[in-house]
């Protein structure tokens, strides 16, 4: 298995991933009418925004799974309202049709589309020691032999390079699975939400 820099041509793949992984850890493709939905916001923005911070693990020429994340986090969600969401927007022209989401996970999103992505000035107090956030997914093929916290790892010295002090994510209650395996790498819980709980790590890169 091979980690590398992601490049444009693993958005398939990455919307792929996502859906793969996205409920809790496991297959969301049942509850999605639209396969792309759920990459639209958690993994194909990131690529675009910064993709020196995206990464992905490879087996057979085929990724297996991902890292992206955002150095600025405040910057990547005006970039996402200003060039990302406009588009999706427009596609998904409101008001749109309720029967058409196959879940209230599907249908939560779309409502979404519509509402600003950027977080008020107090949503996300933790920014400056934490300005950075991640997304981390491999599918069941390749999870459990190391290769999350080789990712982890590897954007840590990209993030380093980058003089970032410290990085945040978001896990639902229910993974926990994913939850044990922040702990181990380092992070720890910095607000419970009424979804799961935002976690961070400082990165010590000798600042
Ligand atoms: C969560 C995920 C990224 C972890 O990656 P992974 O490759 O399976 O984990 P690793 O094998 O690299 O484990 C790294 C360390 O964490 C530990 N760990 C992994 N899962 C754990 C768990 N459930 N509880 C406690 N420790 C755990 C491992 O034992 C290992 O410890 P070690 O370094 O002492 O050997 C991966 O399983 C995954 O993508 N899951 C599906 C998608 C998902 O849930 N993403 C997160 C959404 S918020």
């Amino acid at each position: 298995m091979l980690i590398r820099p992601s490049v444009e041509s693993d958005v398939p793949y990455l919307y792929d991933i996502c859906l793969k992984t996205g409920d809790a850890g496991k297959d969301a493709s049942a509850q999605f009418h639209d396969p792309h939905l759920l990459g639209h916001y958690y993994a194909a923005p990131y690529l675009f925004f910064d993709r020196h911070l995206c990464f992905v693990i490879e087996e057979d020429y085929i990724p297996q799974g991902y890292i992206v994340a955002a150095g600025d986090s405040f910057a990547f969600y005006q970039w996402m309202e200003e060039t990302w969401m406009p588009p999706l927007r427009r596609r998904y022209a409101a008001p749109f049709p309720q029967e058409w989401a196959k879940s209230a996970y599907e249908q939560r999103l779309i409502d979404q589309l519509q509402q600003s992505v950027i977080p008020s000035e107090t949503a996300f107090p933790w920014l400056s020691r934490y300005p950075a956030h991640l997304h981390i997914n491999l599918l069941p093929a390749v999870q459990g032999k190391g290769q999350g916290k080789a990712l982890m790892n590897t954007l840590f010295a990209g993030l380093g390079q980058k003089k970032i002090p410290g990085v945040y994510l978001g896990v639902v209650t229910t993974n926990t699975g994913a939850i044990g395996f922040y702990n181990k790498i380092g992070f720890s819980a910095l607000r419970e939400e009424s979804w799961g709980i935002t976690m961070g790590k400082e990165l010590n890169h000798g600042l």
